[in-house]
């Protein structure tokens, strides 16, 4: 499952980092610092640095989850790593589950599920958005993740696995509360992330008339720490709100 498909180049510039996530070709690889020649890694993949024809030299790296996020090609907003790490802190999805998820959107948490759990499913509306969410994926390495295209809501009466845990992401995911409490495997997690609190109350609604053992709803605050020569502080530039996370425990 391991990306060898795929290698994170990083150097440093100006102080700065400077990250690139290359495919692995025999075709040259073309950076701001020059170009690099990726087939060396092709016949030693032990390799820790490549140079460029100018001579600026990259250290190699395996990619993990957090690179695809950076790097991974968006179409639409994205679950940020500090819910995704609620999501798996508050579930425990761990490497023997199966999760089923929508809407997939451009895969970044899919990737990170796909790193941990055992098979992941992934339901995408758009068809357009299911081709970069697949690309994604593929360049990830993950064979465990299957998307498939659909309206979660009309497709779930239709699919015949049970599941670990179920993560909902979409407009409308009140809709689809019923259905997937009917694909939960006993003490399963059902997840659902809504921007705003109305949706939230109405999930919660549909949670209530069902018989979920236990139900919490969270917001999950991160506050990155700057330092500079004038002194340590929050960074003045928080992330502000994204999402409201509902944990309902069949
Ligand atoms: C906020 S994005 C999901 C982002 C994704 N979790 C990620 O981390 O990249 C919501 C997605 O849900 C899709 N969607 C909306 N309704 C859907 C439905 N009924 N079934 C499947 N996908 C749906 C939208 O097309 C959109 O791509």
């Amino acid at each position: 499952m391991s990306p060898k498909n795929v290698v994170l180049l990083r150097t440093h510039h100006k102080g700065k980092v400077k990250e690139y996530l290359a495919t692995l070709s025999e075709a040259p690889f073309h950076t701001e610092f020059g170009v690099i020649d990726l087939s060396v890694l092709l016949e030693n993949e032990n390799l820790e640095t490549v140079t460029s024809h100018m001579g600026q030299k990259f250290s190699v790296v395996t990619p993990r989850s957090p690179d695809f996020f950076r790097h991974s090609k968006r179409t639409g907003t994205p679950m940020i790593p500090k819910d995704i790490g609620l999501i798996m802190a508050h579930t425990g999805i761990c490497s023997s589950d199966t999760v089923l998820e929508a809407g997939t959107g451009s895969g970044s948490l899919t990737i990170y599920l796909g790193f941990v759990a055992k098979r992941v499913l992934s339901y995408e509306i758009r068809e357009e958005f299911v081709r970069v969410a697949q690309n994604n994926v593929a360049k990830a390495g993950l064979s465990n993740v299957e998307i498939r295209c659909g309206d979660l809501v009309e497709t779930l009466p239709l699919i015949s696995e049970e599941f670990d845990v179920i993560i909902l992401d979409m407009g409308g995911s009140e809709k689809a509360v019923c259905g997937c409490f009917e694909k939960l495997k006993n003490g399963g997690f059902l997840v659902t992330y809504s921007p705003f609190l109305e949706q939230a109350t109405k999930i919660r609604e549909e949670i209530e008339k069902l018989d979920f053992f236990d139900c919490r709803t969270f917001e999950c605050f991160e506050r990155e720490i700057s330092f500079s020569s004038r002194g340590t502080r929050p960074s003045t530039i928080p992330v502000g709100h994204t999402g409201y996370l509902t944990f309902a425990r069949k």
